[in-house]
């Protein structure tokens, strides 16, 4: 392999030539597929350029031109250059691949022996020589044929024009997409899949038909998912007018699949943790999840596919909207308390890290060496936070005021970032010059807050970050709850456009008796500097009107006491926990609340927030301050843990959620400071759902060894077949702070479902050891760092994509004391020593020991 060189923004220019219609021919066979592709090419602008196209590990057979067999080219590794080719032609190629040998994931591959595809970002380039680039938009006609018996569905994008069988025992199928699109968005697949099938009507009265491609024997697992996607498509219907533009939307659960899912037109492909759910073997999380990227992928046939991104530094254009599309969706559909902290805590766990660490970049990145390691927290979910700051700044009526106008004006178009922005100005008749460089700027903000009597004075700075020396100042919607003290009176509610570096602010009531929660609703993705004192989150935990602020207070006052612990002030720790125990007292009702804010904040979470940590000293203090406060709270625990452990039989419903969320919150509490072994066991072996189960596992994990050991064999006894899940019991294990974790790791890698080949597999156990066992991957004497990267060092060729996702937690070395710094660096450097080294890794770990 050789590392590509990176590529910068500002070089784009538009493509030499275009491809306006594609014609595909696929034979299938697992070592020798055949491609020929039949392309109707046109130049653009007057120019003498060659035709230069994308295409790796591609076995050209033959080139023509307009009929006529060409042998004016150049070929290399990646590309096939054209020389002598007139205005407008059509060129003809056919190129072998061998998808049984693609471990990548990425171009044509075999999953458990049907044939997928994965094109985004860069991978079409893998199946046949084409302008791989999202501007280029064409019309496709592909035919696929394969074995009848092996492969009876054959899919691809876009309607069935024609089938029919070969005397050779083969079929084939004829699809044809009637919308242009970019070559990222192609699909194809192939297998024998059990099909669930439904209807939807839409708004203007067209029936489509819905159809759920599972694994042969899982039909009962797919409802679910079927259920989320109606309501998804009628969601999208009411709130921004858009409606599906095909007859049939398909939808593929493959068991191999590097990351969640694919928006593909009207095929999309789905890692099948986030299509199959029963009760039986789904938790609660699981079905939140799956009906939220179930609605991501349906939301991508407008912010996608039907305008799309003029070239890969514009991802967030899609993705930035489409989360925030399925957030807000998801906020209707669920607790909208526990689905914005769970999009809060990715900010802060994660994001904020990426920003603060060598990967640094903004949410429309400026460099890229690979692309597939721009598919980022930053892209995403910072991304989101920007669209939901502009929903805030233009209210919901102007920003759907602002879509509609963008469709009006870019169906059928690859566009900007900028595009984007501009429609939602222009549709606004408001100046959003300023808030643009949210998009070009990296780093988290910082917000200062002082107070003189009514006064405010409201500073914002942004530290320099990896990718960027110098910072301006941002338009921030900031908004502030005055939440009375004492729990007498109204809270008053403002928002502060801040435009520049500081801005003062008049307090709109006086500010006697009144405590400032900032960033209300966590507004924008900011950190507030301001330290508030432990009276002061005292109030707002109890009084603030927001739930949201209450658990802010909640989290601020578990860090504080972790903090101060580490300090050797006790304090903090004894205020925090009779604050809690007042709360949960008070709060008793209150599930859907206690069960957010007795969970403290992670460990991880913590190391994100600081910029020097001592690993040992804060492990022990996250559990003092945990067991502390267990110990206030444990007469109300036990109370209201008795009425929690009797419920009627399992069902989905919001007040079921809530109650088994309580459940676990205030048993893991509870198991910190009391015996609970008989009543989780009890709740282990009573269950009828799949998160009490857990619930009962990962309160065991923290509290009593031998009670975890014991449960965990029963689980994989009754779970070994299931691999889905048997990953929440390797997941489990390899969080597990235990001395022989790594012992322990290595018996998992040798497990009977284990294959590094299957990346579900590696995030179960490598993934979670990296990103949530921080005592384990930083355990003193580097054993930790050494097992990881031995295994990165074997998962890299195999899947480069997932290799550089799980070294993340390696490159902030510069947190750890001197020592560790020294090991994690030696590692890395192991890692970018080997010649062999993926484009993937190399850029994040060239990143890292440079920075
Ligand atoms: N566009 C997909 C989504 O967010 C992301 C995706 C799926 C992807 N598979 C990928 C990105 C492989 C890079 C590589 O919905
Ligand atoms: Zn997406």
């Amino acid at each position: 392999m050789s590392i590509k060189a990176a590529k910068r923004r500002e070089d784009y220019l538009p493509p030499d030539f275009t491809v306006d219609h594609i014609d595909l021919k696929i034979v299938l066979a697992a070592d020798a597929t055949s491609v020929s592709a039949v392309l109707q090419v046109t130049r653009i602008g007057s120019h003498e350029r060659p035709l230069c196209l994308d295409g790796e590990q591609l076995t050209l057979k033959s080139v023509e031109v307009d009929g006529i067999a060409w042998t004016d080219y150049q070929l290399s590794e990646t590309a096939l250059t054209i020389n002598g080719v007139p205005d407008s032609f059509v060129l003809s190629t056919v190129v072998e691949i061998a998808p049984a040998h693609n471990t990548s994931l990425e171009g044509l591959y075999l999953s458990d022996g049907a044939f997928c595809t994965q094109c985004e970002a860069e991978g079409f380039r893998k199946i046949t020589y084409f302008l791989d680039r999202p501007d280029v938009l064409s019309m496709y006609d592909v035919t696929i044929t394969a074995p009848q018996d092996e492969y009876p569905q054959l899919l691809s994008n876009g309607n069935k024009l024609a089938s029919g069988h070969n005397d050779d025992g083969t079929h084939w199928v004829k699809w044809q997409d009637p919308h242009r699109k970019p070559c990222y968005l192609f699909a194809l697949v192939a297998g024998d899949f059990d099909l669930l099938t439904d209807e939807f009507t839409t708004q203007s009265g067209r029936v489509v038909a819905l159809e759920l491609y599972v694994d042969k024997g899982k039909l009962n697992r797919g409802q679910h998912a079927l259920d989320s996607l109606k309501r998804a498509m009628r969601w999208d219907e009411e709130v921004f007018g858009l409606e599906y533009d095909l007859d049939v939307y398909m939808i593929v659960a493959v068991d191999f699949f590097n990351m969640g899912a694919m928006e593909n037109k009207g095929l999309n492909v789905f890692n099948s943790k986030f299509v199959l759910a029963d009760s039986e073997t789904a938790t609660d999380d699981d079905y939140f999840n799956i009906e939220s990227v179930i609605a991501h992928e349906y939301f991508h046939n407008w912010t996608g596919n039907r305008v799309t991104c003029r070239d890969w530094f514009q991802l967030s254009l899609k993705e930035g909207l489409t989360v925030f599309r399925d957030q807000i969706f998801s906020e209707t559909f669920n607790s909208p308390l526990a689905t914005r902290i769970k999009q809060v805590k990715v900010i802060r766990e994660h994001q904020f890290a990426e920003d603060a660490g060598p990967m640094s970049h903004p949410i429309r990145p400026d460099e890229v060496i690979e692309m597939n390691n721009f598919y980022t927290v930053t892209v995403y979910d910072k991304g989101a936070e920007v669209i939901r700051m502009l929903w805030t700044l233009l209210t919901p009526e102007g920003f759907k005021r602002g879509m509609r106008f963008y469709f009006d004006r870019h169906d059928g178009q690859a566009v900007t970032c900028d595009d984007f922005v501009n429609a939602m100005q222009d549709a606004n008749d408001i100046d959003l010059s300023l808030f643009k460089r949210w998009y070009g700027q990296s780093g988290t903000p910082r917000i200062s807050i002082a107070q003189h009597g009514d006064k405010l004075t409201i500073g914002q700075h942004t530290p320099a970050t990896a990718d960027q020396a110098s910072k301006q100042a941002l338009l921030i919607p900031l908004q502030l709850e005055m939440v009375p003290s004492n729990g007498q009176g109204e809270s008053v509610q403002l928002t502060v456009a801040l435009k520049s570096e500081t801005q003062e602010v008049l307090l709109p009531v006086s500010s006697g008796n009144r405590v400032l929660s900032v960033n209300s609703g966590f507004s924008a993705p900011v950190i507030v500097e301001q330290q508030a004192s432990l009276a002061e989150l005292g109030s707002i935990l109890s009084f603030a009107k927001s739930d949201f602020d209450r658990w802010e207070a909640s989290q601020a006052l578990f860090k504080q006491a972790m903090l101060a612990n580490m300090e050797g002030d006790a304090s903090v720790i004894n205020e925090t926990a009779q604050l809690m125990a007042q709360f949960i007292t008070a709060e008793q009702r209150n599930l859907a609340l206690l069960s957010e804010v007795l969970i403290p904040p992670s460990v991880e979470s913590l190391v994100a927030g600081l910029e020097q940590v001592n690993v040992d000293a804060l492990l022990n203090s996250h559990k003092a301050v945990y067991k502390r406060v267990a110990i206030e709270c444990a007469p109300m625990l036990e109370k209201l843990l008795a009425a929690l452990v009797l419920r009627d039989e399992y069902a989905y419903t919001p007040e079921q959620i809530v109650q088994r969320k309580a459940l676990n919150t205030l048993l893991k509490l509870y198991s910190q400071c009391q015996d609970t072994s008989d009543m989780l066991t009890t709740l282990f072996t009573n269950a009828d759902n799949m998160t009490d189960t857990l619930t009962a596992l990962q309160a065991a994990q923290l509290g009593n060894q031998s009670t975890f050991e014991s449960l965990m064999q029963q689980f994989e006894e009754r779970w070994q077949d299931d691999p889905l899940v048997l990953d929440k019991w390797f997941a489990l294990h390899a969080t597990t702070e235990r001395p022989d974790i790594l012992a322990r790791l290595q018996l998992l890698m040798e497990h009977k479902q284990y294959t590094l080949k299957n990346p579900n597999r590696i995030r179960a156990i490598l993934g979670s050891f990296a990103f949530y066992n921080t005592a384990g991957l930083h355990l003193s004497d580097g054993s930790g760092y050494r097992f990881f990267t031995d295994h990165l060092l074997a998962i890299d060729p195999v899947n480069p994509q997932v290799a550089a996702r799980i070294v993340t937690p390696l490159l902030s070395w510069r947190k750890f004391d001197s020592d560790r710094q020294d090991k994690i660096k030696f590692h890395l450097t192991r890692i970018l020593d080997n010649p062999q080294i993926s484009s993937d890794l190399f850029e994040k770990v060239s990143k890292s020991l440079a920075q």
